[in-house]
């Protein structure tokens, strides 16, 4: 782990926080800020800006006045919009009462982490994974346990029998990501089921974090724990209007959740951040409403990106492979390279391409990198010109 230097300030600060190890991918970033001509692949975002429908509902949403504080679990409407969104997606009812909303993803998850983690207790999650989820449950004095995928030709696959051995009775969650950050890896049914039956009768909770749900390539939506769980079952879906509808700075996201639960999460919201921003939940209104049609074009521009970068990546002598089925990351293995962070900032310096290094993902990610595809193919097509030297 790299040790932030401790800031020389005029008190002390929780030793926890100050020397929590800082993002690889930004250590990356940092070193190439104010390059020309650079193409930065390295964030999980994509380079087109939000559509002008969600910024109409975000318009209009200021001149009718709505700047004032909301609701804690967010605006009916919007509560509403999503609940009918899940049921036809999921094809199972889910309740206005079931939806929460948040300022985005990663503040669901470090809302639910407050609302489940004490001290000593641990969270049991699949990894190689972004590294927010396991930081939120460091930052309450909690224990993130990593149950690794195994990595086999390329692609990952998960151990239900190794994941379910990182449980004991300080236990209180499964945090499974999927379609998964950076591996692309997608849970099976079957496995969501295995994954269900062990928390119900542990009486310990799933957290799915599913906001790549959308981003499917080999059918129309990911399995979900969504879709097998009965409104009592100790299930908690994270979800995020970032990727689907490229919404990353506006900053909103939703839980589903049992009836009883979303009243504590309200409580923890209200200390928080006291609801989502008034206008940009009508913006998320509007992407529910009017969205379909542009989350099937950006599903279609990034199968193609996916099929591009799949194709001349597995054209490199050094890179070993499989075509992610979901979500808009290639995580490829570089036969020999030992130190990724390293070369990702040696691809940077030199060929000007912007990529995460696997280690930032865990140490299951050392000798991988992330390239993220949510791009032009045109800028896709120079990126990986540029870098096949470095791979070949
Ligand atoms: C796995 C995963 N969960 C949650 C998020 C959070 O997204 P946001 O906070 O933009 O809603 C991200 C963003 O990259 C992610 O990769």
């Amino acid at each position: 782990m790299t040790l932030m230097k401790l800031p020389n300030l005029p008190a002390r600060l929780r030793p926890l926080v100050e020397e929590m190890s800082g993002s690889r991918i930004r250590a990356v970033s940092e070193s190439a800020f104010g390059k020309t001509g650079l193409i930065p692949l390295w964030f999980g975002e994509s380079d087109r800006v939000t559509p002008p429908f969600v910024n109409e509902g975000a318009k209009k949403a200021l001149d009718a006045g709505h700047t004032f504080y909301t609701p804690n679990r967010g605006i009916p409407a919007l509560r509403e919009a999503v609940a009918g969104y899940v049921s036809g997606l999921r094809k199972r009812k889910i309740d206005v009462e079931n939806v929460t909303i948040t300022a985005s993803g990663v503040n669901a998850i470090m809302l639910v982490m407050q609302t489940l983690v004490s001290p000593g207790d641990n969270v049991v999650l699949v990894t190689p994974l972004w590294p927010n989820c396991a930081d939120a449950v460091s930052a309450l004095s909690g224990e993130p346990r990593r149950a690794s995928l195994t990595a086999v030709n390329g692609g990952w696959k998960l151990d239900l029998d190794r994941l379910f051995a990182q449980c004991d009775d300080r236990t209180r969650a499964i945090f499974v990501n999927s379609p998964g950050n950076p591996t692309g890896w997608m849970a099976k049914p079957e496995e969501l089921r295995a994954i269900l039956e062990f928390c119900r009768k542990r009486r310990i909770w799933a957290i799915a974090d599913e906001v790549y749900e959308r981003l499917v390539y080999d059918r129309p939506v990911s399995p979900s724990l969504v879709d097998i769980a009965t409104p009592d079952d100790p299930v908690i879906s994270i979800n995020s209007f970032s990727k689907a509808w490229c919404m990353t700075g506006w900053r909103l996201g939703w839980v589903i959740a049992p009836a009883g639960y979303g009243d504590t999460l309200g409580k923890v919201i209200e200390f928080n951040m006291s609801a989502a921003t008034s206008f940009v939940q009508h913006a998320g209104l509007a992407a529910i409403r009017e969205g379909e049609p542009f989350v099937a074009e950006i599903v279609e521009q990034y199968r193609q990106a996916r099929d591009l970068v799949t194709q001349r990546l597995g054209g490199m002598r050094r890179v070993r492979m499989a075509r992610p089925d979901a979500a808009f990351y290639a995580f490829f293995q570089v036969d020999g390279m030992k130190d990724s962070l390293a070369t990702a900032k040696e691809i940077v310096a030199k060929h000007g391409v912007g990529l995460a290094p696997g280690i930032a993902f865990g140490p299951e990610g050392e000798g991988w990198l992330r390239l993220c595809f949510a791009t032009s193919k045109a800028k896709l097509s120079e990126a990986l010109d540029r870098i096949e030297p470095a791979l070949s």
